[in-house]
Formats: C-alpha cells, sequence, structure tokens
C-alpha cells in the first residue's frame, strides 16, 4: 500500500472537526484533530461558526501536524484535502487553505471524497488488505448510513442509504430532545451505562431494500418523552439512563438488522464498520458477536480514525495520488457529494 517513500498532507474540515495528518510511506506520522466545542451548547453545528473555526484554527492545526511528523512543508510530495460532502462553508476553508498550500510549494492536491476515506480507513496500518475483500462495510456518520460493498480493487458501491436522518444525527436529535448536549452519541452511550436496554420499547423500522429510516423511531422517543416524563427530563434518575440505554438499542439493533440482511444477500469475506458512531462500544459489540457467528472477518477502525480525522483522508489520497492527472489545484468543493470517483480538473 503506496510504500514508496511518498509523504502526503492531509486535511480535513468537512463540518466540526479542523484535522491534519501526515502519511508517509502508508504510515501515519501525525494525525491531529481539533474538536470545536463553540457547538455544544447549540445543541448542534452551527455552520458559520463552524467556518470561522476552521479559518483560525487550520494554520496551528496544520503546523502541529507537522512538527509532530518531524518533516519539513518543502519534503512534502502532496496535499490532499476533503472535497466533499459537508458544509459548505466548512469543505472551502479547508479547500482554500489546502490550495494556497498547495501552490506556495508547487505541489499537486488530491480531492478526496469524505465517505470513501471513511470506508477507507479500515486499511489504514491493514498489512493484508486482501484477506477482508470484498468488505460490506456500515458506514454511520453523522450525516450519512451508507451499506457500502468495497470491491478487491477498492471500488465503493452504495447498496443501501438512509432515506431521511443518518444514524449520528438520530443519536443527536435524540440527545437534543432528553436536553443532553451535542454531540449526542458519546453522551447518551455514556448515561446509557447501567441502564436497561428493555427498559423502554421502541419500534424496528422498515424502510424496504436495504435501506433505512430513523425519522419513525424519532416521533416514537417524542411521544415516550411526552407521556413517561412530562414533568422534564432529569439526567441524574434511573430513568434517564434506562431511557438513553434504550434509545441506543433501538438504534443499534435497527442498524444489524438491515446489515446482517444486506450481508445475507452477498459473499463478503469481511464485515466493517466506519464513521463516527462505529466509536460506539455497544455498536461494535454487535458487529464483533455478528461475525463470530458467521465465520467471518470483522473489520473495526481504531477509534482515532471513526470520527473525523486527516489520517483518513491522507490515506484515500494516497490510494488516488498515481492515477489523479493534473495538479488539481482548481477542484471545486462538493457539499452533496456522492460515493463513485472524484472529479478531477
Ligand atoms: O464521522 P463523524 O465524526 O462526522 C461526520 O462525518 O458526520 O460522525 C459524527 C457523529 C455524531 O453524530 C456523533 O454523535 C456520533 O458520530 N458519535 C457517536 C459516538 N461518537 C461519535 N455515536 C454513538 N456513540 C459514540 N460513542
Ligand atoms: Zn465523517
Amino acid at each position: 500500500m503506496n510504500k514508496d517513500g511518498t509523504c502526503i498532507l492531509g486535511i480535513e474540515s468537512s463540518c466540526d472537526d479542523t484535522s491534519a495528518a501526515v502519511l508517509c510511506e502508508g504510515q501515519v506520522r501525525s494525525n491531529v484533530v481539533y474538536s470545536q466545542d463553540i457547538h455544544r451548547k447549540h445543541g448542534g453545528v452551527v455552520p458559520e461558526l463552524a467556518s470561522r473555526a476552521h479559518v483560525a484554527k487550520i494554520v496551528p492545526v496544520v503546523l502541529e501536524a507537522l512538527e509532530k511528523a518531524a518533516i519539513e512543508a518543502s519534503n512534502l510530495d502532496a496535499i490532499a484535502v476533503t472535497c466533499g460532502p459537508g458544509l459548505a462553508g466548512s469543505l472551502m476553508a479547508g479547500a482554500s487553505f489546502a490550495k494556497g498550500f498547495a501552490l506556495g510549494l508547487n505541489l499537486p492536491l488530491i480531492p478526496v471524497n469524505h465517505m470513501e476515506a471513511h470506508v477507507l480507513a479500515h486499511f489504514i496500518d491493514c498489512e493484508t488488505p486482501v484477506e477482508l475483500l470484498p468488505m460490506l462495510c456500515l458506514t454511520v456518520s453523522g450525516g450519512h448510513t451508507q451499506l457500502v460493498h468495497v470491491s478487491e480493487q477498492y471500488e465503493l458501491r452504495i447498496i443501501g442509504e438512509t432515506l431521511d436522518d443518518a444514524a449520528g444525527e438520530a443519536y443527536d436529535k435524540g440527545a437534543k430532545m432528553m436536553g443532553l448536549p451535542y454531540p449526542g452519541g458519546p453522551v447518551i452511550q455514556q448515561l446509557a451505562l447501567g441502564g436497561r436496554p428493555d427498559a423502554y420499547p421502541f419500534p424496528v423500522p422498515r424502510a424496504g431494500g436495504f435501506n433505512y429510516s430513523f425519522s419513525g423511531l424519532k416521533t416514537s422517543l417524542l411521544n415516550t418523552l411526552k407521556q413517561r416524563f412530562p414533568g422534564g427530563f432529569s439526567a441524574e434518575t434511573t430513568e434517564a439512563a434506562d431511557l438513553a440505554a434504550s434509545w441506543q438499542h433501538a438504534i443499534n439493533r435497527y442498524l444489524m438488522l438491515v446489515f446482517e440482511q444486506a450481508f445475507r444477500a452477498g459473499t463478503y469475506r469481511s464485515a466493517g464498520l466506519a464513521g463516527g458512531v462505529s466509536a460506539n462500544r455497544d455498536l461494535r459489540e454487535r458487529m464483533q458477536a455478528f461475525c463470530k457467528n458467521n465465520h467471518t472477518r470483522c473489520s473495526l477502525p481504531a477509534f482515532e480514525y471513526c470520527t473525523d480525522n486527516a489520517a483518513m483522508i491522507a490515506f484515500a489520497g494516497s490510494l488516488q495520488l498515481h492515477t489523479q492527472k493534473g495538479s488539481n489545484r482548481g477542484f471545486k468543493t462538493q457539499p452533496r457529494y456522492p460515493i463513485g470517483g472524484v472529479k478531477t480538473e
């Protein structure tokens, strides 16, 4: 895997994490992530605040990544940067910096699809990728839920996806309804410790094919809150832990149900999880149990490569470097950007 001596700087700014990483000869030398906490009190990401924070942080984050990797900018061979999908202003903040930096250093730019990078994060530090392919990967992030077929040639094909909210949004919006801070996933996971997952029954949605839909679950949570917590919700109580555990159970059980149906309908050598929600311990345990019961390999990225990070962008860029033509410094960011091939100049 690209162990040819090249050093790539990766830059990620698609949402609320400003990140830079250096990948040399296929090895991650540094991966610096600045997570913006200004959004906590707003219950979700405020796009304008996110863009401003990226502009403020991009230079120190990049310099720290170079310093930690012990490499001079003049020794880089290329810069990989997220070009979409994501928030328009956030993407532009990272891409504008990357274009200027690449121009100044006379380096090629590699525009990377953020969702492809989440999936390819499985192969960072992986000595025997061929044993994992073809893989069925469940990508669960704050903006996307996708079932992705990964071929032996690393070609990615979506075979199912959410028709409305993403799994991460179900965590975040559920937390917001319960009066808990953003991002909701880790907060719900923490609150769920010691709670009973069967305390509050939620329905199992059906979206058709290998697709997902979370809107019915959200309505069900709203009704539960109105009926069972009419006077409000305090995170300190046993009932709160039970509700968080039940909500986590409902989301993860549903994610795995459709995944299992899709897995059985195809031929795969491994099952994988990717994206921010793949940091969820209960979901990881469910995936491991599925793999064990089905005698299949399981690929769970290291925690640092689950949520948004630039190491995955540098790595995905390294796979594209030798096939892309031109310097690509004129590429356009694409807030809505489907998986399936990065546009070149
Ligand atoms: O991939 P990511 O970092 O950013 C996007 O590309 O969207 O995913 C962020 C999402 C958020 O919705 C957050 O609540 C969720 O990942 N998340 C979790 C956990 N850690 C992050 N959800 C459940 N359990 C977690 N431990
Ligand atoms: Zn992401």
